[in-house]
């Protein structure tokens, strides 16, 4: 058998194609970015055909580099941003309208209403989920209301939904002339229709948001034997692989961090930050602002769930400094201008720029930049940048003890940011754990590979998998606990200032 996976991973602003050996180390990689569209305040789409485009192109190029061919991977595995939700005609290839991105807050009048007319309790308890901007099934409403013809057909089944991961299977496997449409649990878990106890779409909530069933995708476990499907060879793999592994992103890389006992977690460090704790087969409900999700599913095992706190803008606050303010030219100099001053100078920035996800859940919130007084310059700004990603991990971190009763011993981390040296620094001291980062920074692509290896028997079991992940970096807290304690005091000052700025 052949002992390479591919793993595509299908991100918020790039694609990128991995290749990875028995060992779990990369042995090829391509990544391309897409265009961001943003048509108004607070709306922003991608366009999947450009997307699929993209995916081609990776997957070509990565095995170019490799010298590889399709005959040379086991198994293809599948992650992506989750949330982000592509309607398009079963029959054609064609979308009825733009991605609507996870970030797109246009549904927060059907999330509002939702939360008014009292159904905001079966959403939580059946979906694991407050009602909110965030999820997909508010954005499939919103299409099915205001695309011209596409609610006929929809419940004709030629209108069929899918998040990015269903959109790239159902071309891989042969697209308008029969592909799989086809999710996993993970990726299901996002939308507000899927029963977290019976992993089934669930008729009460596709009522509440008016979706017909015949539009929705099988939702099968992340790591499937039996397989999402098999490439066409007439694609961009040109042969025939089966496709056994398929999670959203956050999920990919807790596997990718190998978070496989109960009270194990990882932070992810991209765009937004999303921290993942995993609570074994128990559903854990959250009274603390986290979601309950679903971690992954091997094979025919017990689904094991997760405790989740996501943050919308983390590195994205970085990018603002760059692109809006232009203070810095490139995010790795936000360290360089923040270690130009010791602490933060009074400031606290709460970049709360699409609202606050967890755990306050507050779409009327806007940022905030407080404590300023003269003496304060661009690089207490830029200290304030990082400190916001950390004092945000802090809030997650604190609503997960409270939830689960688990105290971390240490943090797990990975993403762009993990780069930045200073950042992780201030989060060890924010936090008052340590902070690892493994020696394979690329844990969403590499959690995709393995669960798609796991199904084909590349790899036998998680054990096998633990072997594979080795420490590179450790940052150990420094701040006394007084400090650390009145600075989270601050921070906690600042976020009630963006409370209530939108009517
Ligand atoms: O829930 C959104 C998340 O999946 C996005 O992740 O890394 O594509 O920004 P990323």
């Amino acid at each position: 058998m052949p002992d390479f996976v591919g793993s595509v991973d299908q991100g918020t602003t790039s694609t990128r194609f991995m290749i990875f050996d028995h060992a779990g180390n990369e042995v090829a990689r391509h990544q391309l970015e897409h265009e961001q569209i943003l048509p108004r305040a607070g709306w922003v789409e991608h366009n999947p055909v450009e997307i699929w485009e993209r995916t081609s192109a990776v997957i070509q190029t990565a095995l170019g580099k490799a010298g590889l061919t399709s005959s040379d991977l086991a198994a293809l595995g599948i992650t992506n941003q989750r949330e982000t939700t592509v309607v398009w005609d079963r029959r054609t290839g064609r979308p009825y309208y733009n991605a609507i991105v996870w970030q797109d807050t246009r549904t927060d009048k059907i999330a509002s209403a939702l939360e008014r007319n009292g159904h905001g309790d079966t959403i939580r308890h059946k979906a694991g989920l407050p009602p909110a901007t965030y999820f997909a099934g508010g954005k499939i409403q919103w299409i099915l209301e205001n695309v011209p013809g596409v609610r006929e057909a929809a419940e004709s089944g030629d209108a069929i939904f899918g998040t990015t991961d269903t959109w790239l299977t159902w071309h891989l496997t042969g697209g308008y002339r029969g592909g799989e449409h086809v999710t996993d649990v993970t990726n299901a878990s996002r939308t507000m229709l899927m029963n977290l106890e019976t992993l089934d779409w669930d008729d009460e909530l596709l009522s509440l948001f008016n979706i017909p069933r015949a539009m929705l995708p099988d939702i099968l476990p992340s790591s499937s034997p039996k397989a999402f499907g098999v490439t066409e060879s007439t694609g961009p793999l040109a042969g025939e692989v089966p496709i056994t592994g398929v999670l959203g992103d956050q999920q990919a890389a807790t596997v990718g961090q190998v978070c496989f006992a109960p009270g194990e977690a990882k932070n992810t460090y991209g765009t937004g930050n999303f921290m993942l704790l995993n609570t074994g087969t128990d559903i854990v409900r959250s009274k603390s602002g986290l979601l309950t999700t679903v971690a992954y599913q091997l094979g025919e095992e017990k689904p094991v769930y997760a405790l989740e706190g996501s943050i919308a803008v983390t590195g994205s606050a970085v990018q603002w400094l760059r692109d809006q303010l232009g203070i810095i030219s490139g995010a790795s100099q936000s360290e360089a201008l923040a270690r130009q001053v010791d602490d933060n100078g009074g400031v606290y920035f709460v970049p709360a720029f699409s609202g606050l996800f967890a755990p306050y859940w507050r779409s009327d919130a806007r940022g905030a930049i407080v404590g300023l007084s003269r003496f304060n310059t661009n690089a207490h700004l830029a200290r304030a940048t990082l400190e916001s990603i950390c004092y945000q991990t802090r809030d997650v971190t604190e609503a997960m003890t409270a939830d689960s009763g688990v105290t971390l011993d240490v943090l797990k981390v990975d993403g762009g940011v993990t780069a930045n040296e200073l950042c992780m620094q201030i989060q060890a001291d924010v936090l008052g754990v340590p902070v690892s980062r493994p020696v394979v920074a690329e844990t969403t692509a590499l959690g995709a590979a393995y669960a798609a290896g796991l199904a084909v028997g590349v790899w036998k079991n998680t054990d096998e998998l633990r072997e594979n992940w080795n420490e590179a970096r450790r940052w150990e807290p420094e701040w006394d606990e007084n400090q650390r304690e009145a600075g989270y005091k601050q921070w906690r000052k600042a976020v009630e200032r963006t409370l209530d700025w939108v009517d």
